[in-house]
């Protein structure tokens, strides 16, 4: 085929497309112009683009430069035609906007215009888990490797739960009500009446122990993850709501040291082995002896939180005898073991819901 007769053919196609699309005014119009000029199948341009393989060599260069230029017009005519149309009759007719995509090689139209592989695809971002939501899931998974498995219990709670079973009695300062988010809710519940204040929001996951203890016989063997709330300043190492996860191990036998084993174990699992963990003598009414736990690792020192043997007024409380069995018993803030792993510096960033923080767990 000759250049000139190849060149032509390309000029009045041209012409004649772009005049048909110029003058679409419908989706019917739109539609007929675009199966006859850029039809994948049999579209006028298809058909044009079957003599440039009988063009001769040397023509080639220049017809084949005059296709694309030409393709790329009727193209461009197009996407300007859907455009109009899309502006006119809105998403009902064309969804989106001119980048709409046609898959496959109909020539009917499913969504109209050309599909341009080369145009990146849409990026999906899916949603994930909060850092607090991963932590507490791997410190399960950590805990039930030892053998501890997972109870619940109220972020309401009554008095007995909170204090004065956890050994905790009526004038103790632990109770004061500048420390305690106590419950104004006087009335009656469950048929029986209820003092103003005889509800709290728990002040820690403590409390489950009892709960697990007045249901279970030993040997128990539990952890229990949630939420704890107290009227704190925030600051960066505190929340007015924190997590806390509570370890309990009540059996024959059990010692100090099984109490240092669990916790180094647990701390090595969550960090690596050049964790340090030092205990500190303190005092929990519920525990004798009790300690402070901190953790150092890849920083300086930080309290995770407190720990020690069970006291046997507790376990005495449940009903247990403690001259049979001895339990020891923990209680750690999520936050802080997690701000320590991923080197976040103020547990107030975990509560701001700010995406661009969130999305780096
Ligand atoms: C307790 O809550 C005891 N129930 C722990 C315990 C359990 C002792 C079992 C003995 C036996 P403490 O008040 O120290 O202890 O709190 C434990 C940890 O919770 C703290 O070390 C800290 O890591 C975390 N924590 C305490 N207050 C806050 C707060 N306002 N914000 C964030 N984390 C906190």
């Amino acid at each position: 085929m000759a250049l000139s007769e190849f060149l032509a053919e390309l000029d009045e196609l041209l012409a004649q497309g772009m005049a048909a699309l110029e003058s679409v005014d419908d989706k019917e119009t739109f539609e007929a112009a675009r199966v006859e000029f850029l039809g994948a199948k049999s579209g006028r341009l298809k058909q044009v683009q079957k003599g440039l393989g009988k063009v001769s060599k040397v023509d080639k260069p220049v017809a084949g430069k005059r296709f694309n230029e030409v393709k790329v017009q009727l193209e461009a005519a197009l996407k300007q035609a859907a455009e109009a149309l899309a502006g006119a009759k809105g998403p009902s007719f064309i969804s989106g906007s001119a980048s709409f995509v046609a898959f496959g090689d109909s020539d009917t139209l499913t969504q109209a215009g050309p599909f341009d592989p080369t145009v990146p695809g849409t990026h999906f971002q899916l949603g994930h888990l909060h850092p607090l939501t991963q932590t507490t899931e791997e410190l399960k998974d950590i805990m039930g490797r030892l053998g501890f498995t997972v109870a619940e219990g109220p972020e309401v709670e009554d008095r007995w739960h909170n204090f004065e079973a956890l050994n905790i009695p009526a004038e103790h300062p632990a109770r004061d009500p500048l420390d305690n988010f106590y419950l104004a809710v006087a009335g009656k519940t469950a048929g029986k009446s209820v003092e103003d204040g005889a509800w709290l929001l728990r002040s820690q996951t403590s409390t489950v122990q009892i709960r697990v203890m007045e249901k279970v016989q030993p040997p128990v063997r539990v952890i229990s993850v949630g939420r704890v709330y107290r009227p704190d300043t925030a600051d960066a190492t505190h929340y007015p709501m924190f997590h806390q996860i509570e370890g309990l191990l009540v059996d024959r036998h059990v010692t100090m040291a099984d109490l240092k084993s669990v916790l180094r174990l647990f701390a090595t699992s969550y960090f690596e082995d050049d964790v340090h963990i030092r205990f500190r003598p303190s005092f929990f009414p519920f525990t004798e002896p009790s300690v402070e736990v901190d953790m150092s690792w890849h920083g300086g020192w930080i309290e995770m939180g407190g720990a020690g043997m069970v006291d046997p007024n507790v376990l005495r409380a449940v009903g247990y005898d403690p001259e049979e069995v001895t339990g020891l018993a923990f209680g750690l803030g999520v936050e802080r073991i997690c701000a320590r792993r991923h080197g976040v510096g103020d547990i107030r960033e975990f509560f701001k819901n700010d995406v661009r923080f969130l999305h780096q767990f």
